[in-house]
């Protein structure tokens, strides 16, 4: 049996987690600092910072006791150590090291994007790889053959901005603010989806969302010029669409050209529900097993490192004091 404390604090959620042998979480804490960063529209990273290292200890003692353990009975202190801010990542990583070290247990790094796929293990106790992975999130949108637990293979990446980044833009322009991906979702829903045929870049399992981003702007901007009004919830629903068709056909795609018999979805953007159900309607129609965590497991949270912290455990991935924040996106 192995406990496993995850700390993650690699953009705007200060969140701390234990787990009991990677898939039962025994406590899942998070501190979200969104309503720090909305009258800026985005997040700040310099504030980000601040506020994770006004709480990083609040919330892992609030996870340590709200999973009814002692810290001395964990087994290991994992980490998210990238990508990220640095800044913000810096503070999970520090916090980690000076537990580990003065606990004498293991420091397991761990990467976001594996953090992220892991959010299925603990939603399904039962999956198992191999199986191909959609992972969108704010700052990355990939593809991925998850062929073993810590083995990864790139199928299909964005060219330019994340889906996520691309449902923020899209909700600036549409005045919802920051963050727009479930405003936009939620206002999507008395839209029309078929209203307004926005462009579906994709080339090969790669996509593109800033052409669509653009095209948002343009109808947005061309719209308001001719003085006409427009459907803010037709745009919203439009768009989703355009990103759920572009993610759902290429996912489904890269999952048959390498004979997968699951498709999995994960990340903040996992937590759309138009992407959801258009990801369970298609796998379905291909013959292929769908897993999707539910969407408090979608978005950043301290259960998904503790359970990729525990495979990595288990595969004896440990890090000594000079672990660092690396912002760089890498996958392995
Ligand atoms: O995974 P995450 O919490 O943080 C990163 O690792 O980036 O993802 C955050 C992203 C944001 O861009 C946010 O707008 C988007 O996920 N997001 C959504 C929804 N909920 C969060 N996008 C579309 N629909 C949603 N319901
Ligand atoms: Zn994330």
């Amino acid at each position: 049996m192995a406990l496993i404390l995850g700390i993650e604090t690699s953009c705007d959620e200060t969140a701390a987690s234990v787990t009991r042998d990677g898939r039962q979480v025994l406590s899942n804490v998070i501190y979200t600092q969104i309503a720090l960063h909305e009258v800026y529209g985005g997040v700040v990273p310099e504030i980000a910072s601040r506020r994770h290292i006004d709480k990083i200890i609040w919330v892992i003692d609030a996870a340590v006791r709200e999973a009814g353990i002692a810290k001395d009975e964990l087994d290991a202190v994992a980490v998210t150590y990238n990508p990220g801010l640095v800044g913000a990542l810096l503070v999970g990583v520090s916090a980690a090291k000076a537990l580990a070290y003065g606990l004498g247990k293991p420091l397991v790094p761990v990467n976001h994007i594996h953090g992220h796929v892991a959010a299925n293990y603990i939603a399904h106790p039962s999956l198992e790889p191999p199986f191909v992975c959609l992972v969108a999130s704010g700052g990355h949108s990939h593809i991925l053959n998850v062929k073993d637990y810590r083995d990864f293979e790139i199928l299909g990446a964005t060219t330019d901005d994340a889906a996520g980044e691309a449902f923020d833009k899209a909700a600036r322009v549409l005045g919802l603010g920051y963050p727009g991906g479930p405003k936009l979702n939620k206002l999507a829903e008395s839209g029309d989806p078929a209203a307004i045929r926005f462009p579906r870049p994709r080339n090969g399992f790669d996509f593109s969302f800033s052409g669509l981003k653009t095209a948002v702007i343009n109808y947005v901007h061309n719209a308001e010029q001719k003085g006409g009004g427009y459907s803010r919830a037709d745009v919203a629903a439009s768009f989703q669409q355009a990103v759920a068709d572009v993610l759902v056909e290429n996912t489904v795609a890269a999952a048959k050209s390498v004979g997968a018999k699951a498709v999995a979805l994960a990340g903040g953007v996992a937590a759309n529900t138009a992407l959801r159900s258009a990801m369970d309607a298609a796998a379905r129609a291909e013959g292929l097993r769908f897993y999707c965590p539910p969407i408090e497991l979608c978005t950043d949270n301290g259960a998904m490192i503790s359970c990729a912290g525990y495979y990595n455990y288990m595969a004896g991935v440990c890090a000594d004091l000079t672990l660092n924040a690396d912002p760089e996106l890498k996958i392995m």
